[in-house]
C-alpha cells in the first residue's frame, strides 16, 4: 500500500494509475495522526463507512490513523500532491500555507464547547475564513467541513493554576505564531512538535508540558508521563476535513455528492461524540490516577485570559484579518 501510495497520481484511482478513475474506481486515502477512538478518528470512521454503504463500488475509503502513512511534517505535501486524497489536521498545522487559520488557535475564542457551532458555521466570518479560505483554494485543497476535538487543557509535571507558574517551563506547540506567543505571555518557553513525537518528548524531559484535549492526552498516554492537568479550557482543537480538489473533480458527479452528503453525516457524529468522547477519557485519566486534575475556579481563568485576550488577538489582526479580529472581540 505505501508503494502504490508514494507512486499514485492526484486522481487516487485504483488500476493503473489511470486519470478520472475508470473501471476499478476511486479511492480515497484518507490520512490522520490521532488513534481511531479520539473525536477525529472516530469522525474518520464514520466516514468511511458511510462511503462504503452509500456510495456504490466505485469509490472506497481507507484510513490510515497514528502518523502511520503521513505525519504532521508530511500530510500537507502528500495530500497536494495526491499521495493522499483526504486529512483532517487540526487548524494550527495549516498555519505556514494559510495563515488566517489561526483564528481557531486564538485563546479564549470559545468559551465552552457550547458556543463552537454558533462561532465556526459556515455563514459566520470566521466560519467564511475557514471554508472560503483562498489560500487553501490555491493550493487546491477543498474544504469539506470543520470537525471538533474539543477545548484544551494544559499538562505538565508542575501544578498550573496561575500563568507564573508556568515560568521556565517548555511546552510543546502546534506549528502556530498565536499559540507561541500565548505561552509567552504566560512566561513560558515553547517548542513546535509533530504530534507523533509529543509522548516521547515529555518522557525524555525535552519539553516540560503540552496543550490538547484530554482525549488526545489519555489516548497518547501522556498522563502517564504528566503529574498536573490544569483544566483551563484555554482553546480550540477543530479539524478541518479537507480533500484534493483535483481528486474531488475528477469524480463523476453522483460520487462528489455522496462525498459531499458522507462527511456531512461525519461532521453531525462527531459534534454528537466529542464532547463525550473527551469526558471518558478525563474519567479513564482520573481513574489511573497518577495525574492530578485541577479545575481552575472562574476567577483563576480570568487570570489566564487577561493575560493573552485582547493583547495576542490584537498582534495577529493582520494575519488573521483586522475586521474579523474586530467581529469577533465585539461578540464578546
Ligand atoms: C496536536 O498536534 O496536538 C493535535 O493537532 C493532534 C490532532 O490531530 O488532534
Amino acid at each position: 500500500l505505501l508503494t502504490l501510495a508514494l507512486g499514485a497520481t492526484a486522481c487516487g484511482a485504483r488500476g493503473a494509475g489511470a486519470d478520472g478513475g475508470g473501471e476499478d474506481g476511486y479511492t480515497i486515502k484518507f490520512s490522520h495522526v490521532v488513534t481511531p477512538d479520539t473525536p477525529k478518528g472516530q469522525a474518520a470512521e464514520r466516514f468511511a463507512k458511510v462511503v462504503d454503504e452509500t456510495c456504490g463500488d466505485q469509490l472506497s475509503v481507507e484510513v490510515y490513523p497514528n502518523s502511520e502513512l503521513y505525519g504532521d511534517e508530511d500530510e500537507l505535501q502528500a495530500l497536494q500532491s495526491g499521495a493522499v486524497q483526504m486529512l483532517a489536521p487540526a487548524s494550527a498545522k495549516f498555519t505556514t500555507i494559510a495563515p488566517q487559520l489561526q483564528v481557531l488557535d486564538l485563546p479564549f475564542l470559545f468559551d465552552s464547547v457550547e458556543d463552537i457551532p454558533k462561532v465556526v458555521a459556515p455563514d459566520t466570518a470566521a466560519g467564511k475564513a475557514i471554508y472560503e479560505n483562498p489560500e487553501l483554494a490555491k493550493r487546491g485543497i477543498k474544504v469539506l467541513g470543520l470537525w471538533d476535538n474539543g477545548l484544551k487543557q494544559l499538562s505538565s509535571d508542575d501544578a498550573m493554576t496561575q500563568p507564573s507558574d508556568l515560568r521556565g517551563l517548555r511546552f510543546r506547540i502546534q506549528p502556530s505564531d498565536v499559540l507561541r506567543s500565548q505561552f509567552e505571555e504566560w512566561s513560558a518557553e515553547t517548542t513546535p512538535m509533530a504530534f507523533a513525537e509529543v509522548y516521547n518528548a515529555l518522557q525524555q524531559g525535552v519539553i516540560d508540558g503540552q496543550e490538547n484535549p484530554y482525549s488526545n492526552i489519555e489516548s497518547q498516554n501522556m498522563h502517564t508521563v504528566q503529574k498536573h492537568i490544569t483544566e483551563s479550557d484555554h482553546g480550540y482543537i477543530g479539524y478541518v476535513h479537507t480533500i484534493n480538489k483535483e481528486f474531488y473533480d475528477s469524480l463523476p458527479a453522483e460520487l462528489q455528492t455522496c462525498v459531499d452528503d458522507a462527511s456531512a453525516e461525519a461532521a453531525t457524529y462527531n459534534r454528537e461524540v466529542a464532547a463525550k468522547l473527551n469526558d471518558e477519557a478525563k474519567q479513564v485519566i482520573e481513574k489511573a490516577g497518577g495525574t492530578e486534575i485541577t479545575e481552575l475556579t472562574d476567577e483563576q481563568r480570568q487570570v489566564f485570559e487577561d493575560a493573552v485576550v485582547p493583547k495576542v488577538w490584537k498582534q495577529y489582526a493582520d494575519v488573521i484579518g483586522q475586521d474579523l479580529v474586530d467581529e469577533l472581540l465585539a461578540q464578546r
